[in-house]
């Protein structure tokens, strides 16, 4: 019995998610010594996701999957991938056959919170947050917005040459998030603190400085517990202004308990922060160097939505995120067996030349509608709202201040194989 009839034989014996690990591994045996394309149409590729300057830089990788074929295959790393939009649309959409139920991650993990859960279980759980970000929470929440991004962009003014992640990337929705949880004033630095270290927990590194930060990240996470417990415990957080407190009036039932409620927070914390940092750093790299296009703007204040939308498709904050097959999956001529891993690159879909003209260039008029930066089908962005909000007030706070946005000093941008976004970039305003 060779090997890959060993591992075939025992599948049965195995459970679901144990048979989907080996199906990887057949699919990478099986790769190693006859090659998909053969077998199945798909184009073998070196494109890694997880090579960290790949993922600083990953746009020439993106062209290379575009002409090369429809459905790529990474043996190294025994991922499928998809990089064309309707492809990337159409998996996300066929919640059936392609799941979150298995992970969204390469590391396959499962449980009962909204981005890994599919179906009925997956309708109820959003049901509860959806809520929180109504028409009307948003309206309620503009003024603080415009206030902070005013705020924000009076201090980059005021440093010429700063990190505008440290002045304002990082702050601008990490103080939003305090605010619409309802954090009082005098306790948002240490809300501040115990988040920013809290959110490690989803980014570990095998390293002595990762397993460090690792460790920081559990104990802020149980001060935070704490500290929401104490507040909820005296009627803090639950006002009808605030997003739990919409969250509970909406409740059908008036189920949520306080630990769902909580955990419901983290995940508006652990999906919003990052996530906002990199579109705001990307749009102030993006318009430092795309001097006429900021011009564009400045000339025309309406472009502002629109521009943003263009910011979104351009530097897609999380650029690919993972699915797995429930059942095997056609694609074009090929077949992703059952049980595969797949990268679904929502950058590479969002610089799809089949449906945006020139799609590595930033066009404030563009109108990129059908852009997947924030997903597509029943996990679409809950937080999408909120985000352009921001990152559209911050737009209209440069143009009616800012003469010209310069690139200060070289930026460095992350190289977390999902999330993408400067980490330091040094930028120069100059007053209108
Ligand atoms: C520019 C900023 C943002 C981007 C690019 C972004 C992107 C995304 C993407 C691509 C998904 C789909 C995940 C999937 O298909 O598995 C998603 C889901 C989600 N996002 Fe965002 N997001 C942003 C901001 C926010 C904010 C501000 C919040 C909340 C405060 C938020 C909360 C969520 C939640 C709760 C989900 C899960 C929805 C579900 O599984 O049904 N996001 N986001």
């Amino acid at each position: 019995m060779n090997i890959i009839e060993k591992i075939r034989s025992s599948e049965t014996m195995l459970t679901p998610f144990m048979s989907a690990a080996r199906l990887n591994a057949v699919a990478a045996v099986r790769t190693r010594t006859r090659g998909y394309r053969g077998w199945t149409g798909a184009v073998n590729t070196e494109y890694d996701p997880l090579d960290r300057a790949t993922a600083a830089q990953p746009f020439g990788a993106y062209r290379d999957l575009h002409r090369s074929g429809r459905v790529h295959y990474n043996p190294r790393r025994s991922t499928w991938i998809l990089s064309r939009h309707e492809d990337v649309r159409a998996a996300l959409r066929d919640t059936d056959a392609v799941t979150s139920t298995e992970g969204v991650t390469r590391m396959k993990i499962s449980g009962p919170v909204l981005v890994l859960t599919d179906g009925a279980e997956h309708a109820r759980l959003r049901k509860q947050v959806q809520p929180g970000f109504s028409k009307g929470a948003m309206a309620g929440w503009q003024e603080m917005t415009d206030k902070l991004a005013a705020e924000l962009v009076s201090d980059v003014l005021a440093n010429p040459g700063c990190d505008v992640v440290q002045r304002l990337t990082i702050p601008m929705p990490m103080r939003m998030i305090a605010h619409i949880l309802g954090i009082p004033d005098a306790d948002v630095t240490q809300f501040r603190t115990w988040s920013e270290a809290g959110m490690h927990i989803v980014d570990f590194e095998p390293t002595r400085h990762g397993v460090v930060r690792s460790v920081k990240a559990v104990a802020s996470l149980a001060q935070l517990q704490r500290y929401f417990m104490r507040q909820f415990a005296s009627g803090g957080l639950k006002s009808s202004d605030t997003v739990l407190g919409r969250l509970l009036a909406h409740a059908d039932d008036g189920s949520l308990t306080d630990s769902q409620l909580f955990y419901i927070a983290m995940l508006l914390l652990i999906a919003g922060n990052e996530t906002t940092t990199n579109l705001l750093g990307g749009m102030f790299d993006t318009l430092a160097r795309n001097p006429d296009q900021y011009e564009l703007i400045r000339a025309n204040p309406d472009l502002v939505p629109m521009a943003v939308e263009e910011h979104l498709r351009i530097s897609t904050p999380i650029q690919n995120l993972y699915r797995y097959t429930r059942m095997d999956y056609q694609v074009g001529d090929v077949t992703i067996p059952r049980g595969s891993r797949i990268l679904l690159s929502f950058a590479a879909a969002n610089r799809d030349p089949l449906v945006f003209a020139d799609p590595d260039e930033f066009r404030a008029d563009r109108n990129p509608r059908n852009h997947i930066a924030f997903g597509y089908g029943a996990h679409m962005c809950v937080g999408a709202p909120l985000a352009r909000m921001e990152a559209q007030a911050v737009l209209r706070e440069l143009i009616t201040r800012v003469a010209t946005i310069a690139p200060a000093g070289e930026p460095t941008w992350s190289t977390n194989t999902s999330l993408r976004g400067p980490t330091h970039l040094p930028i120069r305003l100059t007053p209108s």
